[in-house]
């Protein structure tokens, strides 16, 4: 069974990611991005709270997440272990502005009333940064007020434990009613990024309730069935907030 640490993450090739992934924006991360743009905007209709601090945790290549967090936030933390994809989002924040791609996101995002007073390019630049970490080694402190995973807990391991591991050291860095979004590949059997093969965990939406729920005040789950390659059957997008119970060691 390949472990997180197995996998050659120091030869994640970002762009072959995104050719894969992104470039052409697939109707389903258009979907998600719209039902995750609808629920932030949700939880903070009643008022945002002052200096609201975000993080995207194995943010890789995907600046879909980030966009979606930037008209709540003062500061948003990309968070990554793989160095290539740590010097593809350094290259999205240098001063040219993020690469064309993400526009066709933003696009969906300014169909909202609330993302339409933010300038995307100038703010991406002023309030993200890239650090460098394990999502297995966070400590369990809560630091962040909204947050965002994609594609990590399920794509980093075929290990039932260190999906679990994820999940929770996910959730436990949130502060208590901290809006999130975490997606998941349903049933997945691993994945191919240019010349390497990547670990998954085969989850499904029973398996997703029942890791998040314990950390949430509010939970809905989407079943999304669009495939979009071979080897896995659709995708989950949860959507939450976090509730104040500390979990059990
Ligand atoms: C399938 S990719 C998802 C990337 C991106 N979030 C997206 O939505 O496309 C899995 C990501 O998890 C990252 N990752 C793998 N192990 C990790 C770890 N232990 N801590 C943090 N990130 C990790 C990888 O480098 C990669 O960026």
């Amino acid at each position: 069974m390949d472990r997180n640490a197995d996998a050659p993450w120091s030869k994640f090739d970002p762009e072959a990611y995104v050719d894969l992934n992104y470039r052409t924006p697939l109707e389903v991360d258009l979907l998600i991005v719209r039902l995750m743009r609808d629920h932030f905007a949700r939880c903070y209709a009643a008022g945002l709270p002052p200096s609201v601090r975000g993080v995207d945790v194995g943010a890789g290549a995907n600046l879909y997440p980030a966009l979606a967090m930037l008209p709540w936030c003062e500061k948003i933390v990309l968070l990554e272990y793989a160095l290539p994809n740590i010097e593809y989002l350094e290259r999205q924040l240098a001063p040219g502005g993020y690469d064309k791609e993400w526009d066709a996101f933003w696009e969906v995002l300014r169909e909202h009333p609330a993302y339409q007073d933010t300038d995307p390019r100038s703010t991406f630049g002023d309030v993200v940064r890239v650090e460098r970490a394990d999502l297995l080694s966070l400590d369990g402190q809560r630091r962040w007020d909204i947050g965002t995973m994609f594609f990590v807990a399920d794509s980093m391991s075929e290990c039932p434990e260190e999906f679990r591991k994820g999940v929770r050291c996910f959730l436990e860095a949130l502060n208590p009613g901290a809006p999130f979004a975490v997606a998941f590949m349903k049933e997945s059997r691993g994945y191919q990024v240019g010349a390497h093969r990547y670990p998954a965990y085969r989850v499904d939406e029973k398996q997703v309730w029942e890791n998040l729920e314990p950390f949430t005040g509010e939970l809905e789950i989407h079943d999304l069935r669009h495939v979009v390659r071979k080897g896995h059957e659709g995708m989950l997008l949860a959507l939450g907030r976090r509730n104040s119970a500390i979990a059990a060691p």
